[in-house]
């Protein structure tokens, strides 16, 4: 079974093709970061038009890296939630219209369950049960999984998202956008342990995360040390984003292997883009050996958004035979 995923639910616009045995055929995606790095966010109408530019183009050179033709497509797997309603509907759409023309089936995913899926992409994917999390721009949940289709939240956050906090603080720091990349870099030569922000647990047993208090102890420690007119040395800053990561990681680490072990489970998955964190990586791996939990980690690329992730899980459903109807909708919140 050959399929063509797309994804374009945020500000990247991809397509993947995927082969028999979960092969990844080709993954290409189109980053918008330089359209909306000068607003220091996202502007939702500019990327939707970006989508409808690019969706074509990058469809064609998915396929052309795959060496396959449409003829040869049995499936089409595309996100339709949660994300941005302007952008979803681009790739929602186009995912509809081929399929209509064609007669290919087509299925819409969820992108956190895409997120999830991420694993199936590398050589040893873990076995169910596990327990997942999610830390992305717009998300950060943890989840027992028992399967494709079977999981069960178990903490999600109160408020901002882990990759959330990340870009606000960079921005309010005027590191640019995203954040995450820019703070992973510069924290490797800061010190972790120069400021001490809060750590915000919520409660022994709650696996829900809240990162806005930790976003505002950042910019109040700013106010009360401020930069000198030229700004701030490089060594302070560093310090100031390496204590920061150093608290979201911490306890992105703690509440996690916190739910495995009330889970009684042996095996965690990390996925979105703040996975890609290289302290959180090595954090997870380290303190989960520790504790004789297995860790399984996408490679950085199939951490941020991509299509490869979407073609992985819409080739379990499509193979399930399940399918969407043309009525299907975008949402801008759709949970799992
Ligand atoms: O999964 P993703 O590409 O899009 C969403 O579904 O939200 O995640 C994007 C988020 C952004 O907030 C970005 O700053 C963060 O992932 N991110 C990182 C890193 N790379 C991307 N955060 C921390 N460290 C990184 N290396
Ligand atoms: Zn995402």
């Amino acid at each position: 079974m050959l399929v063509l995923a797309i994804d374009t639910s945020c500000d990247d616009t991809s397509a993947a093709v995927i082969g028999e045995g979960r092969q990844l055929l080709s993954n290409v995606v189109s980053s918008q970061i330089a359209l909306h790095q000068k607003y220091g966010g996202v502007v939702p109408e500019l990327a939707s038009r970006k989508h409808i530019e690019s969706i074509v183009p990058i469809v064609t050179e998915a396929l052309g890296m795959a060496r396959a033709r449409l003829s040869d497509i049995d499936g089409i797997a595309v996100t339709h939630g949660p994300g941005l309603v302007g952008s979803l509907l681009v790739g929602l759409s186009f995912a509809k219209s081929l399929s209509f023309a064609t007669g290919i089936p087509f299925i819409g995913v969820n992108h956190i369950e895409g997120h999830l899926s991420a694993i199936f992409l590398e050589k040893e994917p873990p076995r169910f049960p596990y327990v997942g999390l999610v830390v992305s721009g717009g998300h950060t949940s943890l989840y027992r999984v028992d399967g494709f289709e079977k999981y069960t939240r178990l903490g999600q956050t109160r408020d901002d998202a882990a990759g959330e906090a990340f870009d606000k603080v960079a921005k309010f720091l005027g590191l640019g956008y995203p954040g995450g990349p820019v703070i992973d870099r510069l924290s490797k030569t800061g010190n972790p342990k120069a400021v001490r922000f809060p750590r915000p647990s919520l409660g022994k047993n709650s696996f829900d995360f809240s990162f806005s208090g930790l976003k505002t102890a950042v910019v109040n420690h700013v106010r009360l040390h401020p930069a000198p007119p030229e700004g701030y040395p490089e060594d302070l800053l560093q310090d100031i984003v390496s204590s920061f990561q150093e608290a979201v990681v911490e306890v992105l680490v703690r509440k996690t292997l916190q739910a495995v072990h009330h889970q009684k489970l042996r095996r965690v998955v990390l996925s979105g883009g703040v996975a890609a964190n290289s302290h959180l990586r090595q954090r997870m791996v380290q303190e989960s050996s520790e504790q004789g939990v297995k860790v399984y980690l996408p490679s950085p690329v199939f951490c941020t958004d991509n299509a490869a992730m979407i073609g992985v899980l819409g080739t379990e459903y499509l193979k399930k035979g399940l399918r969407s109807p043309y009525t299907l909708n975008a949402f801008s919140s759709l949970p799992l």
